[in-house]
């Protein structure tokens, strides 16, 4: 099956008891039994929910993996999986990531004893140069938020499996359509499902795909005994965006793709980051490892930080605000907004300054959008 027939069918398979072609939303926490140790399938909402089940089946066919598991956030997912590890265990991770991620290893985790080296995975070898005794896990993200680096995932993972270490990639920008971070070798695929997997900006959740059972069956172990799981709700907003994903991204990439053609041409633009731009120095590795570029557009504007907001200021079709992955196209000041958590150090040291903007492109009218950014410039 292709995927825009899986992505319509997988978990939305017509419910066995009424013949309901929407999933049914089932709201109950707990679920009566036939006799003590007999449950019919179900005992408690934490552990397992038929509406959950079917969002967790349906990331794990659009994946390519064996087991899917769904969360209340997209860092919910990420302490679910960063829990694999123990005291004194050590991570190395992609300098390029989502704050948040970043944040929770390095003001939580770190209080448990978990170490962290930051490294450019770039060069896949820099994998095996940090590695230490006690290293378990490599963290990447590609594309990257904010810079939109693209890592060689399967590179990198064949250096990590000779490591025996687990390769973790938060899939997020890219989306189960664009890419399978598990078939180009990586154990953990991850989703912030608030993203492109629902694709609507109307709910908050997380996803996992894995396919090695020792590592699922820990997984699943911690996701009950954490308890970061979604609201059947929730998993019915996944779902129904999951079964539009391929139309949507369709249209995200063909616009994201034309607003950065349009940057490249400005004067008034420093620098365009968008991997499926023929003269990005990623252009090759990302059409290897995606079949398209997303929705997710950065750049440099010259003139510092009084351009980027007078730039943004002046938008009217994309809002102002952080997030990603919706329908509706989204502007924001990274240094600011969604990575001001990080310290300013770190900050500079990955290259966020005050000239960088991240639009994440939605899916209306192409002309419609490019004008839009074209006015913001010549407002500038
Ligand atoms: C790449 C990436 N991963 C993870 C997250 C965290 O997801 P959530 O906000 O759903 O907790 C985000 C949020 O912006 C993100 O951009």
């Amino acid at each position: 099956m292709r995927f825009a027939t899986k992505a319509v069918h997988s978990g939305g398979e017509p419910d066995k008891a009424t013949g309901a072609v929407s999933p049914p939303i089932v709201t109950a926490s707990t679920f009566a039994q036939d006799g003590i140790g007999k449950p019919r399938g179900y005992e408690y909402s934490r552990s397992g929910n038929p509406t959950r089940e079917r969002l967790e089946r349906a990331v794990a066919q659009l994946e390519g993996g064996k087991h899917g598991l769904a969360f209340s956030s997209g860092l919910g997912a990420i302490t679910t999986v960063a829990s694999l590890l123990n005291k004194g265990d050590h991570v190395i991770m992609c300098n390029d990531v989502y704050g948040g991620t970043f944040r929770l290893f390095d003001r939580v985790f770190s209080n448990f004893g978990i170490r962290l080296t930051r490294i450019d995975a770039r060069d896949p070898d820099a994998i095996a140069r940090a590695a230490k005794k006690s290293t378990r896990m490599v963290w990447l993200e590609s594309p990257t938020n904010p810079l939109m680096l693209v890592l060689d995932i399967r590179a990198i993972s064949t250096v990590a499996k000779k490591l025996g270490l687990l390769v973790v990639v938060d899939n997020t920008f890219a989306s189960p359509y664009l890419q399978n971070p598990l078939k180009l070798g990586a154990a953990v695929s991850l989703h912030s499902t608030t993203k492109y997997v629902s694709g609507h900006s109307d709910m908050i959740g997380g996803a996992l795909a894995v396919s090695d059972e020792e590592v699922y069956e820990r997984l699943k172990f911690l996701q009950n005994a954490m308890g970061a799981v979604p609201s059947p709700f929730d998993c019915f907003l996944a779902l129904r965006g999951l079964r539009t994903l391929h139309l949507r991204m369709d249209q995200h990439s063909k616009n994201a793709l034309a607003v950065a053609e349009n940057l490249q041409a400005s004067r008034r633009v420093a620098e365009v980051y968008y991997p499926f731009l023929p003269s990005s120095p990623y252009h090759r590795l990302a059409k290897k490892q995606m079949s398209q570029g997303g929705g997710m557009v950065s750049f440099r504007i010259k003139g510092g930080y009084a351009a980027a907001s007078r730039f943004l200021d002046s938008l009217e079709l994309f809002s102002l605000a952080e997030s990603l992955g919706g329908v509706e196209s989204l502007a924001e000041h990274p240094a600011r907004m969604t990575h001001s958590s990080l310290p300013e150090k770190e900050r500079r040291k990955m290259g966020i300054g005050d000239d960088l903007i991240r639009l994440s492109v939605g899916v209306e009218d192409t002309v419609d959008l490019v004008e839009d950014v074209k006015q913001a410039l010549d407002s500038v």
